[in-house]
């Protein structure tokens, strides 16, 4: 029989609050009704203040995705130069799109799970005339947390547009668009926010958007062409496509959600769920696959000890307790695992979590005392 009650802690989507499933679950409205236009124009301004800017807000239905491309689409042209920045899988996904739209790639590239050199990005802007350069907030395949403050002090030198995927950092982890220099930022709504998969969120601020504007040519893309999205972001009565309703909505209850939690308490939320879980894999002897004192507060990446087939573990943890965390990606299967604890999971989702792991790998003859690791990580909730 199928377990209606299990426990999604892949590093997105998300666990969605039954709040959010009922405001998904409402018969559909028209996208000119006042009630839609009014949620819709209210998300927006919940956007901007997520993000901390006072620039403009995009929330189309597409994935994350969808805002990495937006950016490369609009804000390049064909022949410019881009820095991609990259530490992991997301960081590297920039230049296939940089090179499907027809810029030119540069990279400044970093083992993965190794923190960025603020330096040698700082050399490399300095060393040729960029567009534009890539920085992942948190990279979802290592589970870094890469420093956007101080990487943006560099934009003070340069006139290369700061553009950030905080696909898995934004809700869950500080990040202040205009105080830190950011010129365009996106994310998704499957991750931090809390909402199921299909909202792209992006901000870009006013030199971003100047440089939409003062264009050569006009971007070769029809949908993703910002300029035509723009006046319905000014003022949601308008028509260019049909708005995604169902899941606008879904995504406004979760902005809320956002603010009644406060943005201040929910990063520390995050960060006490990173510590919680950074201990209970410290108890299990598990290593950490980030660099220390770069660990990402929304998900955490264990390195799979010698001899831990992580394949039977996790089919243990899904099929036995109900719990679904995720592999290694790309080169980093096998040698990795990944659990998400973010958005709207609470202390109980990840106590169950380090739980069925512990009792998995307890039958897979790889733990001797059992409540060792939940019970390192109840140590770090009681204090909080
Ligand atoms: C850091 C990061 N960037 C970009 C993406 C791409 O987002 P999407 O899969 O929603 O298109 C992901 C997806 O997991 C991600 O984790």
């Amino acid at each position: 029989m199928k377990n209606e009650r299990e426990l999604l802690m892949i590093p997105g989507p998300t666990i969605v609050s039954p709040r959010v499933l009922r405001a998904l679950a409402k018969p559909i409205l028209s996208h000119v009704s006042n009630e839609f236009v009014e949620g819709y124009a209210e998300a927006l301004s919940l956007q901007k203040k997520l993000f901390g800017t006072d620039g403009t807000p995009f929330l189309l239905a597409g994935s994350g995705t969808l805002g990495m491309e937006a950016a490369i689409a609009n804000l390049m042209e064909r022949g410019d130069k881009v820095l991609c920045v990259e530490n992991g899988y997301f960081g590297e996904k920039w230049e296939e799109i940089v090179e499907t739209h027809g810029g030119e790639v540069d990279r400044v590239r970093f083992e993965w799970g190794d923190a960025v050199d603020v330096n040698m990005v700082k050399e490399k802007l300095g060393s040729n005339e960029y567009k534009l350069f890539t920085v992942e907030h948190v990279d979802t395949s290592t589970g870094i947390a890469n420093d956007l403050k101080k990487i943006g002090e560099l934009r003070k030198n340069t006139d290369a547009l700061y553009v950030v995927d905080s696909v898995c950092g934004i809700g869950g982890m500080p990040l202040k668009m205009d105080e830190w220099n950011i010129d365009y930022c996106l994310t998704g709504s499957q991750k931090a926010l809390g909402a199921p998969p299909g909202i792209s969120l992006f901000c870009l601020n006013d030199k971003a958007w100047q440089t939409v504007e003062k264009r050569k040519s006009p971007p070769s893309d029809y949908y993703v062409n910002l300029k035509r999205w723009k006046p319905i972001m000014d003022s949601p009565k308008g028509y260019f496509a049909t708005p995604a309703t169902g899941l606008v909505l879904g995504i406004l209850e979760s902005l809320r959600i956002i603010f009644e939690e406060g943005l201040e308490t929910r990063w520390k939320r995050h960060e006490v769920f990173s510590k919680a879980f950074q201990a209970g894999i410290k108890a299990l002897g598990w290593g950490n696959f980030p660099a220390e004192g770069h660990n990402a507060h929304t998900l955490t990446v264990p390195k799979i000890p010698e001899g831990v087939d992580d394949a039977k573990m996790r089919t243990t943890m899904y099929q036995k307790y109900g719990v679904i965390i995720a592999g290694g990606l790309g080169k980093l299967g096998g040698k990795t695992v990944r659990v998400g604890h973010m958005g709207n999971d609470t202390m109980n989702d990840l106590v169950a979590t380090l739980g069925a792991m512990e009792m998995s790998l307890a039958e897979m003859g790889h733990v001797d005392e059992l409540g060792k690791a939940v019970g390192a990580m109840m140590k770090v909730f009681t204090k909080y």
